[in-house]
C-alpha cells in the first residue's frame, strides 16, 4: 500500500544528452528500505470532519481542530482533511461574512491547516438526510438565487485560502451535498427517484461555474461519473490531452470523488448497475487529468474487500504516483550550462492534479550556500501519467557567482502558490535510499556536481 502512495526514484536508463550539453554519467537509485508512510503533500488518504455554521466559542474549536489535525498529520502521515461544512441554519439566509461572525469558521479551520502544512478538501451541504425506516428524509436546499449568493459570499474566503485548498467539491446540492438524493433542482419521476430537468440542467451549470470561479485554478470534484457526464458540455467523453488542465474549459476542470470506495460492488451506487463497465472505464482515464479521490463509507471491518482487490481498485481509479531515474553530469565550468537526463515513471496510479514548478538547486558541500531556483520551465509535473516514462531535461545556466566547489544537486517540487513556496513540507519527497531524502528540507538530492 505505502508504494502506491509515494514518489519513487527508480534505476536508471540512459538519457539523451542536449545538444549543447556532454551526456552525463549514469547513477541509478534504489527504493527506500523504510517502510514507514512516506507524507507528502496532496496524497494519501485523508480523515473528514464536519463543521456547523456559524461555530460558537471558536477559539476553543480551534484549538481542539489544531490537536486533532497534528495527531492525524504525525501519527498517521495524513496530510489531507476533507472539510465538510454544514450550512442548514442558512438555507434561507445570507452568512453575515463580516470578521467576527458566521464565515470566521472557515478562516480558522484554514489557517489552522496551514499552520501544520496540511491542506483541505472542502464540501458544502444544508442537508443530511438522515435515514428513517432505510429511507431518505428529502430536504429542501437553498434556492437557487440564495445558493449563488453564498457561493458569492464564501468565494472571497477560499480564494484567500486557495494555497491550501487541494481541491473543492461541488456541494451545496443534495443530502452532503452530493448533488445526487435531492428533491432539487430535479422533478419527481417515481417514489424516491427525482431528475433535472432542461432547466435544472442549466441551473446546475451556472451553479458548477460559480464553483469552479470561487476557487480559480482549482478542480471541483462531483460525486459520481454520471454527474459529470449529465452536463451537455462533457457528455461521456474523456478529457482530451489538447485540454488537460485548462482552466478555460467547464469540463477539464470538474473531477471526481467517490464516497462509498469499494462500499459495495458498484461503491455504494457511484457505477450504475447497467453502465458499470463503460464507467469504470471512463473514470480511469478521466483520472488521468481530472483529480479523482475518495473515502470508503463503510467500517472496513464490514466489507467483503480484501487487501489485494483493494490496491487494484486504488489503481483502476488512479488514486496515486511517481518513480524517476536520473542521469547526471558530474563536472562542470564555472560559468556553463549544466545539463541532465531523467527518466521518469510514476509507478503509481495518479497524477498530480495542481500546478507545481520544478527546480533545480545547488548546494554547496561546505558552505551549504544554495544557488538558485534554476525553474525548470517547460517541465509540468501535472504531466507525468501513471505507468508511463517521461523523458525530461534539465538545464541549469550556472551563474559566475557560483564559487567553484563540490554541490549537491537538488530537485525541488515545492508547492505552486507563492505562500507556501517556501515551506518545507509542502515539497514533494521521493521514496528513496541512497540518500536522496533531505528530509529536514524536503529536498530530493539526485546527485554531485563539481564546478571548476
Ligand atoms: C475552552 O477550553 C478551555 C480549555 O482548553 C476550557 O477550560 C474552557 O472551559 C472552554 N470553554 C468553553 C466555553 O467551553
Ligand atoms: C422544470 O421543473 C420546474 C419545477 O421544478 C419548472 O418550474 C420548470 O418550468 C421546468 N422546466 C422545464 C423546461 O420543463
Amino acid at each position: 500500500m505505502n508504494a502506491g502512495f509515494s514518489f519513487l526514484i527508480l534505476c536508471l536508463l540512459a538519457g539523451k544528452a542536449l545538444s549543447a550539453c556532454d551526456k552525463g554519467e549514469a547513477v541509478s537509485f534504489t527504493p527506500s528500505d523504510d517502510s514507514a508512510i512516506l507524507e507528502n503533500p496532496e496524497r494519501g488518504f485523508y480523515h473528514h470532519i464536519e463543521i456547523e455554521l456559524p461555530v460558537s466559542n471558536l477559539k476553543n474549536k480551534t484549538q481542539e481542530w489544531e490537536s486533532q489535525f497534528a495527531g492525524w498529520n504525525t501519527k498517521e502521515g495524513v496530510s489531507l482533511v476533507l472539510v465538510k461544512f454544514a450550512l442548514k441554519n442558512f438555507v434561507k439566509k445570507n452568512f453575515d461574512s463580516s470578521a467576527g461572525k458566521d464565515l470566521d469558521a472557515m478562516r480558522a479551520v484554514f489557517d489552522t491547516l496551514r499552520s501544520l502544512g496540511m491542506k483541505a478538501i472542502v464540501r458544502y451541504s444544508y442537508v443530511q438526510c438522515e435515514k428513517a425506516d432505510g429511507s431518505f428524509i428529502f430536504q429542501e436546499d437553498a434556492k437557487k438565487e440564495q445558493l449563488l449568493d453564498h457561493i458569492k459570499q464564501v468565494a472571497p474566503i477560499l480564494k484567500k485560502s486557495l494555497d491550501v485548498i487541494y481541491v473543492l467539491q461541488a456541494g451545496f446540492i443534495g443530502c452532503w451535498g452530493e448533488w445526487y438524493y435531492t428533491i432539487n433542482y430535479a422533478v419527481k419521476i417515481s417514489k424516491d427517484d427525482y431528475k433535472p430537468n432542461a432547466s435544472h440542467k442549466k441551473d446546475r451549470v451556472e451553479i458548477m461555474k460559480a464553483l469552479l470561479n470561487a476557487v480559480p485554478g482549482r478542480m471541483v470534484q462531483m460525486r459520481t461519473p454520471v454527474l459529470k457526464q449529465a452536463f451537455d458540455e462533457c457528455g461521456g467523453k474523456n478529457i482530451q490531452p489538447a485540454d488537460a488542465f485548462s482552466t478555460s474549459k467547464m469540463c477539464s476542470q470538474i473531477g471526481i470523488h467517490n464516497d462509498c470506495f469499494l462500499a459495495s460492488e458498484r461503491d455504494g451506487d457511484t457505477f450504475k448497475q447497467d453502465n458499470e463497465d463503460a464507467e469504470r472505464q471512463w473514470l480511469k482515464k478521466e483520472g488521468l487529468y481530472a483529480a479523482v479521490g475518495g473515502e470508503s463509507c463503510e467500517d472496513p471491518k464490514k466489507t467483503s474487500t480484501d487487501c489485494k482487490k483493494t490496491i487494484e481498485q486504488l489503481g483502476e481509479q488512479r488514486f496515486s504516483f511517481l518513480n524517476l531515474d536520473y542521469h547526471k553530469k558530474k563536472t562542470a565550468a564555472k560559468g556553463s550550462t549544466f545539463c541532465a537526463s531523467l527518466n521518469i515513471l510514476n509507478s503509481g496510479v495518479a497524477p498530480l492534479y495542481n500546478k507545481r514548478p520544478v527546480e533545480v538547486l545547488l548546494r554547496n558541500k561546505q558552505s551549504s550556500k544554495t544557488y538558485g531556483p534554476y525553474v525548470q520551465e517547460n517541465i509540468d509535473p501535472r504531466k507525468f501519467a501513471p505507468g508511463e516514462r517521461k523523458s525530461i531535461d534539465l538545464s541549469v545556466q550556472l551563474l559566475p557567482d557560483v564559487v567553484p566547489g563540490k554541490y549537491d544537486v537538488i530537485l525541488n517540487l515545492p508547492d505552486g502558490s507563492s505562500t507556501l513556496k517556501g515551506k518545507a513540507k509542502y515539497r514533494i519527497l521521493f521514496a528513496n535510499g541512497n540518500n536522496v531524502q533531505d528530509k529536514t528540507n524536503r529536498y530530493n538530492v539526485i546527485g554531485q556536481l563539481t564546478v571548476n
